[in-house]
């Protein structure tokens, strides 16, 4: 009999439901405060699994208690968020996910994990998987942007990297992949709001990515705060047993967001808390975060036959095969993951990555900077606040370990004076500092304007009802605007944000997110012109808060928008285009695109296409381009959205370099669930779109027919 098993065997009832408790021991707070008396309860067998926890010592304390201090010595697992590395930070997922690039998003994430298994950490709670489209949502910045390829892609990526070949590898750990499902579609993105999506939406958006989870053996999988037309993700019996472990064969762990268990009565769905914890084992959830619903009230829902012995006997046996999977009850303080490893290693790579992650938005002719420039005047609160760096989630990440922009453009231009004034805080009322930023940015021969957020202000619990700048910064980049100095404006955010008014005045604008530790280094690159950025959005870029949801993937509408006719889908006092289309991003070279063909140009329901493309770089740059592959399917039963993503190629280019670009793509992407959710594909005419951006108006457009035979 295998070692699970006889565990299981020899538990009490009591020893399996303490499997089933995941608390946390608060080294850093990412919930509210529940009083849980951690050490006593690991004592008492009634923990599983810690987290908030890392560093070796804290680590090996925790896990002697139960290791050894405990009547069968089950070792604990330790969990951590870990969405843009651990010790080394990356940036932010959504600027990330503007790299297009897997290789980078599975490096980062072995890195990670890397650090984190060094310290203990043998599970994390991430990939964040959530497609979003509204940047009212705090939490799009953890996550892929607003498609779902993009989204399966980077599932595929993170999991790799933070689980590599294997989980009992030392220096692996367990990935979860979260929220299931839909949490992003949060109504008018307001956290933790209920959502309301059709089966179709599920299917064609929100699922895809978790079943991408599943499919690369992802450990783990995490619900959703949200209700779904009613239900509770961690009450969703349908999508959490049916769907995930019956359709998919997930046989992981699924463990419930913080409190999520106890939630389900202000949910109003249970009546108690014993109610509460029949119906998240009932649904599936195999383990409780934070709600002590478990060991509390399990034994009651047993004894009251709520519940059944074969779903706690079912639920603590995946948590026990995860233990096993992860090597740790032949070594549960995973000492081998502690060997050595190159921090500097690490931040180069954190460089390269956060120069990847920049998106040039805008540039009329001022960027690269030019050498001639000799004073450079940095103003803005965000150009030396070494901490908002980091961005929301830094795990171990610590502000000390950041370069500032300020820093970042000094190091770079040492024959410059670079001068520096915040003219005002990021958030606050005080205006007093923007006269003396004026009068010192007067002199200068550029100005690095740098605007945004503060990292608090993305993230979870992180929704803003208005994304333009806060506090006092608009009125800065008026008056910055108004000293006739051009004007390169960098915005550190975790959304979009709205600022059309800059971007109409600003010679050049970036969105720099939260670019991590090395953020100064990396824009210095881009300034200087030493790396030439690549990055493209992974989300749409709005004018105003009006336009939100936008997205590029949306439906036509029987009357599509038309500027000469006033019947048609638009509004009164907006263009209904986005400022910045998904995909959208330049570099100081240009790349032409011509003679866009389909090889065969007939297929049928087996078959493959070629995508073919000749692709020219016309500029004096090398440059990194992404060429995009759209698909409409142009007369369905169900009406399709006007493009859906279906692959994209990186390419680099010597200047003037002509490249002949292909890609193949095969019949079932051509596919769309019908109406009982299984993949069809209906025979027609499909228009295959080619190009830089999602800006319909900028791609290359051939047919390619579908054959019924
Ligand atoms: C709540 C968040 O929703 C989730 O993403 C996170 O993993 C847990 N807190 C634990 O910190």
């Amino acid at each position: 009999m295998s070692r699970v098993e006889s565990l299981l065997r020899s538990m009490t009832i009591e020893e399996k439901i303490g499997q089933l408790n995941l608390v946390t021991a608060g080294q850093t707070v990412t919930g509210p405060v529940v009083h849980v008396e951690t050490t006593a309860e690991i004592r008492a067998g009634r923990v599983g699994g810690v987290f908030n926890l890392w560093g070796r010592e804290a680590m090996a304390a925790a896990q002697k208690l139960a290791a050894e201090g405990t009547r069968l010595g089950v070792p604990l697992f330790f969990g951590l968020d870990i969405l843009h590395g651990h010790r080394t930070i990356f940036p932010i997922p959504l600027a990330e996910a503007g790299a297009f690039d897997p290789l980078l998003w599975e490096r980062t994430a072995r890195v990670a994990a890397i650090e984190a298994a060094h310290e203990g950490v043998s599970l994390t709670f991430a990939p964040m998987l959530d497609v979003a489209r509204d940047p009212r949502w705090g939490r799009i910045a953890e996550g892929p942007g607003e498609d779902p390829l993009v989204a399966v892609k980077m599932a595929e990526a993170k999991i790799r990297g933070f689980q590599d070949r294997a989980l009992e590898a030392p220096t692996s750990i367990a990935a979860t992949a979260k929220h299931f499902c839909a949490y992003g579609a949060a109504t008018a993105g307001r956290d933790y709001a209920a959502v309301d999506v059709s089966e179709r939406a599920l299917h064609e958006i929100y699922l895809p990515p978790f079943r991408a989870a599943v499919e690369a053996g992802c450990a783990a999988i995490m619900p959703g705060f949200n209700s779904l037309a009613g239900v509770p993700m961690t009450a969703h019996a349908r999508l959490l047993r049916e769907y995930l472990r019956r359709d998919l064969g997930f046989d992981g762990v699924i463990i419930s967001d913080y409190t999520a268990i106890a939630e389900l009565i202000e949910h109003g769905v249970a009546g108690d808390l014993t109610d509460a914890a029949a119906l998240a084992l009932r649904a599936g959830v195999d383990m409780d975060m934070m709600s002590m619903a478990y060991v509390r009230r399990l034994p009651e829902a047993l004894a009251r036959g709520l519940v059944d012995l074969a779903d706690v006997d079912a639920a603590a046996r995946r948590v026990l095969l995860l233990k096993e999977r992860l090597g740790l009850f032949d070594d549960p303080y995973r000492s081998i993951a502690a060997g050595e490893y190159s921090r500097a290693a690490h931040r180069e790579l954190a460089r390269d990555a956060a120069r990847r992650s920049i998106t040039l938005l805008s540039n009329d002719d001022i960027l690269p900077l030019s050498a001639d420039v000799r004073r450079i005047a940095v103003i803005g609160p965000l150009a030396d606040a070494r901490a908002e760096m980091l961005g929301p989630w830094y795990s171990a990440g610590a502000a000390e370990d950041c370069v500032t922009i300020l820093e970042g453009l000094r190091f770079a231009l040492p024959n410059c004076e670079v001068v520096f004034h915040a003219g005002a805080g990021i958030e606050d009322d005080d205006a007093s500092g923007i006269a003396p930023a004026c009068d010192m940015a007067a002199g200068a021969d550029v100005i690095v304007l740098c605007l945004g957020e503060a990292e608090k202000m993305s993230g979870e619990a992180a929704s803003r009802a208005m994304i333009g700048l806060p506090g006092r910064q608009r009125e800065l980049a008026e008056r910055i605007l108004a000293t006739g100095v051009p004007v390169v404006a960098l915005l550190s955010s975790g959304r979009p944000l709205a600022v059309s008014w800059l971007v109409e005045r600003a010679r050049a604008v970036l969105a720099t997110w939260f670019l991590g530790d090395m953020a100064g280094h990396a824009i210095a690159d881009v300034l200087t012109g030493r790396y030439n950025p690549s990055a493209r959005l992974a989300v749409t870029w709005p004018r105003e808060v009006g336009q939100i949801p936008i997205f590029y993937a949306s439906r036509s509408t029987g009357r599509p928008w038309n500027a000469d006719n006033r019947y048609t889908s638009r509004y009164l006092d907006l263009p209904v285009e986005p400022l910045f289309p998904f995909g959208h991003g330049l570099s100081y070279s240009h790349v032409v695109l011509s003679n866009l063909r389909v090889a065969p140009s007939d297929i049928s329901a087996d078959g493959t296409v070629e995508i073919v493309i000749d692709a020219q770089n016309i500029g004096a740059f090398e440059t990194e381009e992404t060429i995009f592959v759209f698909v409409r399917d142009v007369v369905a039963s169900i009406a399709r959205p006007l493009m859906e993503l279906k692959g994209w190629v990186k390419i680099v280019f010597s200047p003037g370099e002509s490249r002949t670009v292909a890609l193949t793509l095969s019949a079932d992407s051509f596919s769309f669930p019908d109406e009982n959710m299984k993949p069809k594909i209906e025979p027609g005419q499909f228009e295959i779109l080619v190009g830089l951006d999602a800006d319909r108006k900028n791609l290359l457009a051939t047919v390619l027919n579908i054959t019924s035979t």
